[in-house]
């Protein structure tokens, strides 16, 4: 299905939630895979993504039950044996998070695995895990000296290692830890800025002791999770589509209930309260260790900021929305030290950049910043997510506020994290209610 919104859409109101946090639902499956016994998964995201992670730990031995469209999943782990050889070839698809930690989580293995992935992540690094987890005893190969997929790895016994990360990455950090918990010794990670610490946060639900610093995470090796019950927050990089074309479109006033909102992935929050935004957040508990809560917002005035480097890991993901509402904000907006974006689904920078452009908006790459001029009077047009989830929802909502039509070409890449984004976007605009 291909949306088309024109210009003077209605605006959005009402309440809604959206799916399961993706980041976390990697993770709870993964851990439920490592401890012994069955994990019960409630809020799941079942999008693509996740599916992948879900196939691969039972083609690695653990037991899963995830019936269609349910968002309940359980898991029982492979434990103390650890994961066992597969027998075909872990095809990772799109997904980045399910190839890197997946990395980690079978770095011990005794055996040897491959594991592949579909076109877009076949042309991502890998060397950023690779190479620290053949410091720690992993055998890896692959394409391009293990930096491309297929990568083939042959698990054994792991020493600790103190890893220092050139970029900050939750997913190489996950990868090194849970390959940590398995090593002899202490396994320590420090990253430039911090990035999302959902593993960290998760890992001590599961009763296992970290060494925590401001920017450094250690693990001894030798601790198993415990099999356990998560609840995942709503995803926050979900709930910014909406929150973005609400904060656009005259008239809105949205509630999205029950999101995450860890510190480390809220920055897009902050960065729209910078611009001017009209929004507050009411907590409503905790889920998987993690502070939950609605998040309001209204339709107000916004002007451009500048968004900063050290900022820029806690809205990786938000960074094309934000472009679109940068897009209609008074004033320039410079996103800075953004250049990990062109290693993402596709090269992002280029994506936003040339997306904006063609529907009449002003937007340039200089080196690794990314800077938009607003307001614009975005014209429609068709334009092409590349196969990548996060440029397809941004443009969708750029079809909120342009003159006329916008038709997102590849469409159907949305399942990889947001299979429902057109019918949540409808009940906002008041079609289902
Ligand atoms: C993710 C971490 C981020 C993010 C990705 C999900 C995770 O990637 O962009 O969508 O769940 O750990 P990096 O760790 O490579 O920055």
């Amino acid at each position: 299905m291909t949306p088309t919104k024109s210009r003077r859409t209605r605006p959005l109101t009402g309440t809604i939630a959206v799916p399961g946090d993706k980041s976390i639902s990697h993770r709870a499956v993964m851990l439920a895979a490592l401890s012994s016994g069955t994990s019960t998964i409630g809020g799941a995201n079942r999008g693509e993504d996740v599916e992948r992670t879900l196939a691969a730990v039972e083609a690695l031995g653990a037991t899963v039950s995830a019936p269609d469209r349910s968002s309940i999943v359980k898991v029982e782990g492979w434990g103390a044996g650890g994961p066992s050889e597969p027998q075909g070839v872990v095809d990772a698809g799109n997904s980045g998070t399910t190839v890197r930690i997946l990395l980690g989580l079978i770095a011990g293995l005794k055996g040897h695995a491959v594991i592949s992935g579909d076109a877009s992540l076949s042309a991502r690094p890998m060397l950023r895990v690779v190479a620290p987890l053949r410091a720690m005893g992993a055998v890896i190969d692959g394409r391009a000296h293990g930096d491309r997929l297929p990568l083939s790895i042959r698990g054994g016994p792991l020493q600790g290692f103190d890893h220092h990360l050139e970029i900050a990455s939750a997913q190489v950090k996950s990868a090194l830890l849970l390959a940590g918990l398995q090593a002899s010794g202490t396994t320590s990670v420090t990253e430039p800025v911090r990035s999302r610490d959902h593993t960290e946060n998760m890992l001590r639900a599961a009763g296992v002791t970290l060494d925590m610093g401001p920017t450094t995470v250690g693990v001894t090796g030798g601790q198993r999770p415990l099999a356990m019950r998560w609840d995942v927050p709503g995803d926050i990089s979900s709930a910014m589509y909406l929150l973005a074309g609400a904060a656009l479109l005259e008239g809105s006033d949205l509630l999205v209930t029950g999101v995450g909102l860890n510190p480390t992935r809220t920055g897009a929050l902050r960065v729209l309260q910078k611009m001017g935004a009209d929004l507050s957040t009411d907590p409503s508990g905790t889920a998987s260790g993690e502070p939950v809560a609605d998040i309001r917002i209204r339709a107000s005035q916004l002007h451009g900021c500048v968004v900063e480097g050290a900022s820029i890991p806690s809205l990786i993901d938000e960074i094309p929305v934000l472009a679109i509402v940068a897009s209609q904000a008074e004033g320039e907006t410079v996103f800075e030290a953004v250049g990990e974006l062109r290693a993402k689904e596709t090269d992002r920078l280029a994506a936003i950049a040339g997306g904006l452009r063609a529907l009449g908006g002003e937007a340039e790459v200089a080196g690794d910043r990314l800077i938009i001029k607003g307001p614009t009077a975005l014209r429609g047009g068709k334009v092409d997510s590349l196969g990548d989830h996060r440029m397809a929802m941004s443009f969708a909502i750029a079809g909120l506020v342009s003159d006329s039509t916008i038709t997102v070409e590849n469409w159907s890449c949305v399942q990889t994290s947001f299979p429902t984004f057109l019918e949540v976007l409808g009940r906002a605009q008041g079609r289902n209610r």
